[in-house]
């Protein structure tokens, strides 16, 4: 299975200031160093995190693959075009959320949809959407011309996360089904949302049917933790000269 590493959070703690470091860009170049098979980022309408510029730079600078992953807006869409990121992952957007919630809604936005990605698969971008494990939107993902689906895993991470261990069983059945039916429609299988350290290896019961995961917060969360004595002695050791 391979790793997508999500920076988005990266920005986060960037823009808390304003300010310049973290750089996200230094992040998806070390992710890389550090084995990541792609580099993935979502440039939100409201920029609260990831500005245009990280983007591009990360485009620019990366040899693994970016994956962009955007709402179907149009403001957004004219950047990806120029930016060309190698997979653009469309998801819905709402002001007001904290994290991406829920899958977007496929079905009930078919002809938008299948309009809106005309434009991506002309440029030869790989097209893919971020979904619930839902058969109605496997199936208008596969209608409207997707290459691939993104399964939303944050229930699978919720259950894990409260120990609710036989909901959690038929939730990976569910996630299997999903993936098994999309595939055999001829769409690549993707995942992710809440996964972490802890979580992740249950989940990797899935890895012959899903081809990749893409993980954020929980890489960001422990980045913080892991390097915080570090930078203590650091700053330690420059005040004392
Ligand atoms: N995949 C998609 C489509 C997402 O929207 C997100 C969250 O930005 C992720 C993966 C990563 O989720 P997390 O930050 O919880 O690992």
């Amino acid at each position: 299975m391979r790793l997508g590493v999500n920076i988005d959070h990266v920005a986060t703690l960037r823009q808390a200031r304003r300010t310049f470091e973290p750089d996200p860009v230094f992040a998806a170049l070390l992710a890389q160093r550090a084995g990541a098979d792609q580099i993935t980022l979502h440039l939100r309408e409201d920029r609260r995190h990831v500005q245009e510029r990280d983007l591009r730079l990360i485009k620019e600078l990366v040899i693994v693959p970016v994956n962009l992953e955007m709402a179907p807006v149009e403001d957004v869409k004219r950047i990806a075009l120029d930016v060309k990121p190698d997979r653009v992952t469309l998801v819905p957007e709402r002001r007001e959320e904290i994290t991406t919630e829920g899958g977007l809604d496929v079905a009930g936005m078919r002809e938008y949809l299948e309009e809106f990605i005309k434009d991506f698969k002309s440029e030869g971008i790989e097209v893919s959407m971020f979904i619930e494990s839902d058969p109605d939107q496997i199936k208008a993902s596969h209608e409207i011309g997707a290459d691939a689906i993104e399964l939303h895993t944050g229930r699978y991470a919720n259950l894990w996360n409260e120990h609710k261990f036989i909901e959690l069983k038929a939730e990976i059945e569910r996630l299997r089904r999903s993936a098994m039916e999309a595939k055999s429609l001829g769409l690549r299988v993707y995942a992710g949302h809440g996964l972490t350290c802890q979580n992740i290896k249950d989940f990797m019961v899935l890895k012959d049917l899903i081809e990749e995961v893409n993980i954020g917060h929980s890489i960001v969360a422990n980045a913080v933790i892991f390097g915080f004595e570090i930078a203590v002695r650091e700053m330690k050791k420059l005040m004392e000269g």
